[in-house]
Order: C-alpha cells, then sequence, then structure tokens
C-alpha cells in the first residue's frame, strides 16, 4: 500500500485492564504537527489491512512514535492491537493530520488542554514540544478519567518532562497538570464541565476565570464530552476556529470506537 508505512513495535504498556500504550520505529521520512492523529492498524487474514484512526503521543522530534488505546474486547481493531509484542509490524499512514495545532489558535496567554480518557493522547504530543512554551506563558493539561488506574502518563507529566535535561527548565512553572476522577475517590473529583461550570477547576489551580482575551482552548475526548463543554465554551462567548478563521478553541474526537 502506498500511502502506508510499516513500522515495527518497539514497547508496549499496559497501564491497566483497558487502557495501553506502545511505541514503533519511526520512517525518517514521516512528518507531523505536534496534536496530529494518523491512521494506523493491522493486516487481516484476509491479506488487508484495518485501519483506525490514533492521535500521536509522541512530539515530532522523537524518533520512535507513541500511541496510547483502549481496549475493546469485541473491537474489531484493539481486540488485536492489545495483543502486540515488541517485534510486531504495524501500519502508519503516511499522511498524519487534524486540527490541534497551536498555529489554529488566535495568540494567548495560557493554554487549556482538555481531555478526557484516551483525549490525553495528542496533548501528550503538545506538552512535549518546547515550542509550546515560547507561545503561551502557561499550558494547563487536565484529564477527566473514570477510575485513578486511568490516569495514564502521571509520572511522565509530573515527574520525567519538568525534569528533562533539553526542555524541563522551559517546562518549571509553566506547565500545569489537572487529573480529575468520576468515579472513585480521588484529591480532584468530578466532570471537567462541572469543575468549569462551578469554577472548582479555575480556583484549585489558583488562575483566573478565563478570558477572551488570555486563554485558549483544545479540547479531545468523547463526543458527549465535546458537545458539553463546547457548549460552555460557547456561553462564555469563546469561538470555535472555523475554515481559515482563528479562534479561541479546537476541538478534535477522542477516536474511541475500535
Ligand atoms: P463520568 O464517570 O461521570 O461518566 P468515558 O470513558 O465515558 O469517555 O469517560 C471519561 C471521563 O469523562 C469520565 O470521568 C466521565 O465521567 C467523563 N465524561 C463523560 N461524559 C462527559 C461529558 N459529557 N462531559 C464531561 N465529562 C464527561
Amino acid at each position: 500500500m502506498s500511502n502506508l508505512n510499516t513500522e515495527t513495535v518497539t514497547s508496549v504498556r499496559h497501564w491497566n485492564d483497558t487502557l495501553f500504550s506502545f511505541t514503533t520505529s519511526r520512517d525518517p521520512g514521516f512528518r507531523f504537527k505536534n496534536g496530529h492523529f494518523t491512521m494506523i492498524g493491522l493486516e487481516q487474514d484476509n491479506g488487508r489491512p484495518l485501519l483506525r484512526a490514533y492521535s500521536i503521543a509522541s512530539a515530532n522530534y522523537e524518533e520512535e512514535l507513541e500511541f496510547f488505546s483502549i481496549k475493546v474486547q469485541d473491537g474489531p481493531l484493539t481486540s488485536q492491537l492489545q495483543k502486540i509484542q515488541p517485534g510486531d509490524k504495524i501500519y502508519v499512514s503516511r499522511k498524519p493530520t487534524g486540527t490541534l495545532v497551536a498555529d489554529h489558535l488566535l495568540p494567548g496567554k495560557n493554554l487549556w488542554l482538555l481531555s478526557t480518557g484516551t483525549g490525553l493522547a495528542p496533548f501528550m504530543s503538545i506538552i512535549r514540544d518546547p515550542e509550546i512554551y515560547d507561545q503561551f506563558d502557561r499550558v494547563i493539561l487536565t484529564h477527566g478519567v473514570r477510575h485513578v488506574s486511568e490516569l495514564a502518563y502521571q509520572d511522565t507529566i509530573e515527574n520525567e518532562l519538568p525534569n528533562n535535561e533539553f526542555f524541563g527548565e522551559f517546562l518549571k512553572g509553566k506547565l500545569m497538570y489537572y487529573p480529575t476522577v468520576t468515579r472513585e475517590p480521588f484529591r480532584n473529583q468530578g466532570r471537567l464541565t462541572d469543575l468549569m461550570t462551578s469554577g472548582k477547576l479555575f480556583e484549585d489551580l489558583g488562575l483566573p476565570k478565563p478570558s477572551l482575551e488570555n486563554d485558549r482552548f483544545m479540547l479531545c475526548g468523547s463526543p458527549a464530552m465535546l458537545k458539553d463543554t463546547t457548549a460552555i465554551l460557547d456561553d462564555w462567548g469563546f469561538k470555535e476556529t472555523r475554515g481559515g478563521e482563528l479562534g479561541e478553541y479546537v476541538i478534535e474526537r477522542a477516536f474511541v470506537e475500535k
């Protein structure tokens, strides 16, 4: 297939029963913007590839590609994908694309990355991009999940990145992380939407309520999360980037039915 690269799985990490991530080799010609997604998949018994859209969780300067996935027991792709092992082959489309890129937003001071579930993936790429810390004074990553065990990448966000020898210094004091859990006790609880409307999210972070002048948003989650979150932002007067016209927020569906 001309538009597909074949990559080799280099590592697999199972976060819990429902989530895993993995890294692959990267064709040196494969270019993408941080925040992009691409189609990935496996060859089927009939010889054809079965592909689904996945956000790229690694940054575009890294040697390997990284993906973050749910495991759906009867999911056509993830029922197979969750069994991959280092050395296995995987297809990666050569045509990454997407709207969650910083130059799709009006300039601002605070960049809010609002995610639920596997919607975290594109933001793992974006927070590893040193340029984002030039463009914004603050980058606030939120991750809403049902259970504590779904808070993947916590250690990377809280410890590894701030201590990264190349850009740890940029990120320190600029990257804020707000994980929240809805179905068991945790230090932050409740849906992001409720935390926004009540103002608790901003109080907890010690930040003012977002303003049209200063705040920009990227959203990635389930269709219901996107619908409810955009309704709040619209109500507050923020506009989505559409066509060529830059606004204060951009959205992408977390690609979940796999
Ligand atoms: P809840 O447990 O109250 O459903 P999911 O795995 O279903 O995508 O959910 C991931 C997280 O997103 C959960 O914490 C869930 O909360 C939350 N969530 C689900 N629907 C919405 C919504 N419409 N707005 C905001 N958060 C949501």
